[in-house]
């Protein structure tokens, strides 16, 4: 069984600490030394507990870090380990702390007494969201955490509460599987009936196939996959969680599962990353999911474009020119410019056919964006203060690093084209702008939309303090706050 169906809640009861014979972990501040379970422990560790608390090298280690001791005199426990908490705590650094639980020790249990912090599902998060691997190929694999129990006055308030963090944490991990599979086993193919899947939770999902997409006009998004032995395709995700006369927020992704430039073929050295070039379709999957987890009140479409970009005779060419689903003519100058050829016909499917309140494009676009922001954030870009504003107080409240870039108008004409009505690239300066001002084309100035650059922040080569080395699942948990502030508790996502 998973981590995430054995997490368990009950009352402090000193017997149970007593008894428990793996790890212990106890969450204090430095202010905690006369709280009554402390002093009980203390009691049974013969008055080392407070000892420790007291001592200089407790005091010097920071907030967020922890000290342990192997054997606990008067304790069952393997391990003892202590975690030192700040007083009064923000969100980002509970979910750090419980990074700092999660990544310590190899064991597979942990008892974890969180009293009295108020914040225990944000700990127990960024607990879940360390302990995540990805070792599907390894032949041998590391001991995970297996449990965990935590001790708590409040346990049943902080059991109901979990609800909501459990289903982002299987939203966060859908993602990251997805992205973290290599391109040979998730191809078009393989992703979409894993997204077809999503309909046992009481998602709606369509996929459409070549035939369809071609018959709509999206030629730029189906040029891109032309040179590929997988089929194109654009799958649609409905959670239809309030009445049929609310428009729906639309969340869009980049589904590249390969991207090898195509003719324009990127240089050998990295490559190999480039199988995290479908990690917007990916957050819009995991976003999807945790709303239907969670059996959310709005309404919410996905579409997702899913292709592969590789070089072959059927390939196209820089020079070639492509017909938008809208109808604008596209110059390729460089074929390895291709996700905003997929999302360009996105875009103008998904206001097109669905009349959304807003729209969201999620997408691994530019590695101009990486020499702008580098990893620790996401470019947003926006045609609307609004919604920009909410998004960006989302992934703050997240503690998800995202910055708005510029969209300003005297960008726009380093996409002018000889023989098209535009280019597909704008040259080396400012690369993730003209990338954006390449999408905005392709919305209506009315429709308040989003783009989510997350080139840099999707996948990381080494770990973080609350990702193991690969996908990092960023996105998922601001979007579903987003929704659920502007949305479910309130009606003002472009308010
Ligand atoms: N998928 C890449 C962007 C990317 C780079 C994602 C690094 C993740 C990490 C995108 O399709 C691409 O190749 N962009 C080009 C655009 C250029 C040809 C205008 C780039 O950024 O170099
Ligand atoms: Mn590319
Ligand atoms: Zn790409």
């Amino acid at each position: 069984m998973s981590l995430l169906e054995n997490i368990k809640f009950e009352n402090i009861s000193i017997e149970r600490i007593k008894n428990w014979n793996d790890r212990i972990c106890i969450v204090v501040s430095e202010g905690a030394k006369n709280e009554h379970h402390i002093r009980q422990i203390d009691k049974l560790m013969l008055g080392t507990l407070l000892k420790i608390l007291k001592s200089k090298e407790f005091l010097e280690i920071l907030n967020g870090e922890s000290l342990s001791i192997s054997f606990p005199v008067g304790l069952n426990a393997k391990v003892l380990q202590i975690v030192k908490i700040k007083e009064r705590n923000d969100i980002q650094s509970c979910r750090f702390l419980g990074g700092e639980i999660a990544t310590s020790q190899k064991t597979s249990s942990i008892l974890i007494l969180t009293e009295p912090q108020e914040k225990t599902n944000e700990i127990l998060f960024g607990i879940l969201l360390k302990a995540y691997q990805f070792n599907k190929y390894k032949s041998k694999k590391n001991i995970l955490l297996e449990s965990i129990v935590v001790l708590n006055i409040k346990n049943q308030s902080i059991k109901k509460e979990f609800g909501f963090f459990k289903a982002l944490t299987q939203g966060v991990y859908f993602c990251r599987d997805l992205i973290n599979e290599p391109a040979n086993v998730l191809n078009t193919i393989e992703f979409s009936s894993r997204l077809k899947l999503l309909e046992n939770f009481g998602l709606k999902v369509d996929v459409l196939e070549e035939e369809a997409i071609e018959k709509l006009g999206m030629r730029a998004l189906l040029a891109v996959g032309q040179g590929s032995e997988s089929p194109s395709k654009v799958v649609v995700i409905r959670w239809e969680g309030s009445s049929k006369d609310k428009k729906p927020l639309l969340l869009l992704g980049k589904g590249v599962v390969f991207d090898s430039g195509g003719i324009s073929i990127k240089p050998a050295g990295g490559m190999e990353e480039m199988t995290m070039d479908m990690s917007g379709a990916a957050v819009v999957a995991g976003t999807m999911k945790a709303l239907a987890l969670r059996q959310s009140s709005a309404n919410v479409i996905g579409v997702i474009g899913l292709v592969e970009n590789m070089p072959d005779g059927k390939a196209q060419r820089p020079g070639d020119v492509v017909q938008t689903m809208k109808g604008d003519t596209v110059e390729i100058i460089n074929t390895d410019a291709e996700g905003r050829l997929v999302l360009c016909d996105l875009l103008w499917f998904a206001q097109t056919q669905f009349s959304p309140t807003a729209v969201i494009d999620v997408a691994t676009l530019t590695g101009a964006v990486i020499v702008a922001l580098g990893n620790h954030n996401a470019g947003v870009f926006s045609n609307n203060e609004n919604i920009c504003k909410n998004f960006l107080t989302s992934a703050e409240l997240e503690a998800e690093g995202a910055w708005r870039l510029p969209l300003s108008s005297p960008y726009q004409k380093l996409l002018k084209s000889r023989v098209a009505d535009i280019a597909n690239t704008g040259g080396r300066a400012a690369g993730a702008v003209t990338a954006a001002k390449f999408l905005e084309i392709f919305v209506n100035p009315k429709t308040p939309w989003i783009h989510i650059d997350i080139a840099g922040v999707a996948f990381s080569k080494a770990a973080s303090s609350l990702s193991a080395p690969g996908a990092t699942g960023w996105g998922v948990a601001s979007l579903n706050r987003l929704i659920y502030n502007y949305m479910e508790k309130n009606n003002n996502l472009n308010d």
